[in-house]
């Protein structure tokens, strides 16, 4: 079965209530209960992982390189726009790798224009809140080989 790693950086466990103007008022919980419905049906192994500390954010990049994942959905949040050690992992494991954001970081403020792992992912998918990753699991899911 296809394995898919879904990762949630920094203050993405505050969705609902995080500045819901921006963000919408879906929680992560819940965007992870809709990836997963919609996972099974198409036939993929889901792992959803959030951490709000960098390094727990590589560790699991690392450890995607031997647990089977095919495909990483990453949302770097604030990490997108600073973090070489971020796109360093993204690097040396190798997966492919959708870089999603709830809101267009292009229509905010000018530091958020930068990415810092865009160039290494198969795609970006910013700008429609939670649906966001459900684009990109589809988009996964075109992408990952049938078996046999
Ligand atoms: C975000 C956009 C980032 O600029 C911000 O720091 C986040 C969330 C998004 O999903 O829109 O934390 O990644």
């Amino acid at each position: 079965m296809p394995a898919v790693l879904v990762i949630h950086g920094p203050n993405l466990n505050l969705l609902g209530t995080r500045e819901p103007d921006v963000y919408g008022q879906t929680t992560m919980d819940e965007i992870n209960a809709r990836l997963a419905r919609f996972a099974a049906t198409c036939g993929i192994d889901l792992d959803c992982f959030q951490s709000n500390a960098e390094h727990e954010l590589v560790e699991r990049i690392q450890r995607s390189a031997a647990d089977g994942t095919d495909w990483i959905i990453l949302n770097p949040a604030g990490l997108t726009h600073t973090s070489v050690v971020l796109r360093d992992a993204l690097a040396a494991v190798g997966l492919p790798f959708v870089e999603v954001h709830l809101s267009n970081p292009h229509a905010r403020e000018p530091f958020r224009h930068r990415s810092m792992v865009s160039d290494l992912a198969a795609g970006t998918i910013v700008g429609f809140g939670a649906d966001s990753y459900l684009l990109a699991l589809q988009a996964v899911v075109n992408r990952i080989e049938p078996p046999g």
